[in-house]
């Protein structure tokens, strides 16, 4: 039985939750996919001519919020995800991180990770993150996530991984070599299916809740977040 919220913000990203409790009481996996430039008539539901049928899926079986506020931009909005702060309280609000910005998200917030870590989750990210990388303190791995598969910056190329020719594709800390002209989006995926499946099978947990990596579309930017209760 699935319990799911899909919130499509306009202009900007695709936030949804998908949250099952299991047999045994266990919390529930949540899932959040965060879509930069995703528009409100870019999902089928919305009458796109781009299919996407697994997201209209979870619409259609979940609580669809469709009047809301959110930052047109990718930085404030991932800090106030990130945080639950309104992104004027996390100072990100004026633009977004630039490859030479020395700060990123303030170092004294909490994260949600952090938080959910608290509560015995195994935390992953998967795609961008774009939350600050001048100092290791500021990247994800050190922000509450157990895992990190993507980029730091924003605007990669999603075919050589570069940014101003410069790799930014990262296996947690280490930069990912080998995977040569390799579309990112695929790798997501990927990598997404492989934490998810791990996951399930450890807890003897249904894959019911994979339903997500179903998703597959060419937005060159989707982003994953995937966390899960600890396997065990
Ligand atoms: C973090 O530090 C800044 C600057 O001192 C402060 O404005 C902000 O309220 C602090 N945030 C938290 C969550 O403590
Ligand atoms: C995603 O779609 C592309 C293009 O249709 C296809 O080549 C690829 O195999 C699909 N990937 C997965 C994981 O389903």
């Amino acid at each position: 039985m699935f319990r799911t919220v899909l919130a499509v913000w306009s202009l900007t990203a695709v936030f949804s939750t998908v949250a099952r409790t299991n047999r045994a009481g266990r919390p529930p996996h949540i899932l959040l996919i965060l879509a930069d430039d995703l528009g409100w008539s870019d999902v089928g539901f919305h009458g796109s001519k781009i299919q996407t049928p697994n997201i209209d899926k979870l619409a259609s079986n979940g609580v669809i919020l469709d009047n809301y506020y959110v930052l047109p931009l990718c930085s404030p909005t991932r800090s106030a995800l990130m945080t639950g702060m309104y992104p004027i309280h996390t100072g990100l609000q004026h633009l977004v991180l630039l490859p030479t910005s020395a700060y990123g998200l303030p170092l004294n917030f909490t994260t949600l990770p952090q938080k959910l870590k608290q509560s015995g989750y195994a935390t992953h990210i998967v795609g961008k993150w774009h939350l600050g990388y001048n100092k290791w303190e500021y990247t994800p791995t050190y922000r509450g996530f157990d895992t990190f598969y993507g980029y730091y910056n924003a605007q990669e190329d999603h075919y050589d991984h570069t940014l101003l020719d410069i790799l930014d594709f990262r296996d947690n800390k280490e930069p990912v070599t080998n995977i040569g002209g390799e579309f990112a989006t695929f790798k997501y995926v990927e990598v997404t299916y492989f934490l998810a499946t791990c996951c399930s099978i450890q807890k003897s947990y249904s894959t019911e809740h994979n339903i997500f990596l179903l998703e597959n579309n060419t937005y060159s930017v989707l982003d994953h977040l995937f966390l899960c209760p600890p396997c065990v």
